[in-house]
């Protein structure tokens, strides 16, 4: 490997078939239609989320496709991943994928000095702390089993390549995801392990999930203690038309597509997954050279 860690990396791709799969978040939104995408191309799924009605509806939607099974699980919490996975390596006796996707905005909106310590608590909990304590738990028993795998974290545009200003603790938490997956990635090939790490990048339009209506799942003891401050928790729909409002073209994104890329990125290996970079590309460019300058990079203009 070269000193900063670019080369060409010899690994095999990745035969999806007969691989088992541990999605995070997968009962509903993006995660689910990886769910699907993965049962369509032959691995066996257990779906870990917060959510227990909504794996039950999705395992019983998806159990035509193929063996899905669902555990509730909430990843802020190290018991419950190391239960959830004593419960897969006892059914399945190994993990090849593990999606660290499962996410959540920080709630309420307001300015970055507007936040309060139960925002980043929740924010981070879920999105960085998830993404550590399912990593730290699922990752030494897939290097022990010694079988090809890939760890596969959801990051975002906003934080994973620049902030959106009005949501600053969401954008610091996906800063937090893709920098942490790029640390892990160099380390499983250091090691010269038969794992990789992926970052994943949702994009292609507009996502019709439940990430506008996150703080469904937020702990009564995360709740804000102030009052409420900026844009408040909206449904997809509110989210579209206030976009559209606004003069913005709308197109949604579609996520069973989405999901059939993502598994066929995996099993590239793909380091960044994404499907349309369009001006982000341009973007990361002018954000490099405004560093250069000592200068404030510019951000997304995306209002969400
Ligand atoms: N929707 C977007 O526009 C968008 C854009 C970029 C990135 N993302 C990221 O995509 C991922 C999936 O989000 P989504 O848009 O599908 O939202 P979603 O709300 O539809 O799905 C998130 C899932 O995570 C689960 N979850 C929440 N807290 C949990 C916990 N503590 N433990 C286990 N599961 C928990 C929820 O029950 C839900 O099923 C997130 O990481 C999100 O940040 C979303």
């Amino acid at each position: 490997m070269s000193d900063d860690g670019t080369t060409n990396d010899p690994i095999p791709d990745i035969e999806i078939p007969g691989t088992v799969a541990v999605v995070t978040g997968g009962a509903g939104g993006i995660g689910k239609g990886i769910v699907g995408a993965l049962l369509r191309a032959g691995s066996s799924v257990v779906i870990a989320d917060i959510e227990a009605d909504t794996i039950a509806a999705t395992v019983e939607e998806f159990s035509s496709l193929g063996p899905v099974s669902g555990v509730r699980t909430d990843i802020t919490d190290e018991s419950s991943v190391k239960a959830l996975a004593d419960q897969v390596y006892e059914q399945h006796g190994k993990v090849n994928l593990l999606y660290n996707n499962a996410g959540v905005t920080s709630g309420g909106g307001g300015k970055p000095w507007q936040q309060e310590p139960n925002d980043w608590r929740w924010c981070f909990g879920v999105n960085v702390f998830g993404t550590a304590i399912c990593t730290s738990e699922f990752v030494p028993r897939m290097l022990e089993g010694g079988e090809p795998g890939q760890v596969i974290n959801t990051s975002s545009g906003d934080g994973g390549f620049a902030p959106v200003p009005t949501a600053s603790v969401y954008a610091a938490s996906k800063a937090a995801v893709s920098c942490f997956t790029e640390a892990l990635h160099h380390n499983l090939v250091m090691e010269d392990t038969r794992l990789r790490a992926s970052v994943f990048y949702p994009s292609g339009g507009l996502q019709r999930t439940g990430l506008f209506t996150a703080s469904r799942n937020r702990p009564e003891e995360l709740q804000r203690v102030g009052e409420a401050t900026g844009r408040k928790s909206m449904t997809f729909d509110e989210m579209k038309a206030m976009l559209e409002k606004s003069g913005r073209e709308v197109v949604e994104a579609d996520l069973d597509a989405q999901g059939d890329f993502v598994v066929s990125e995996t099993a590239a290996r793909r380091y960044i997954i994404t499907l349309n970079l369009g001006d982000t590309v341009d973007l990361l460019h002018r954000r490099a050279d405004a560093i250069g300058r000592l200068d404030v990079p510019p951000h997304h203009g995306m209002p969400i």
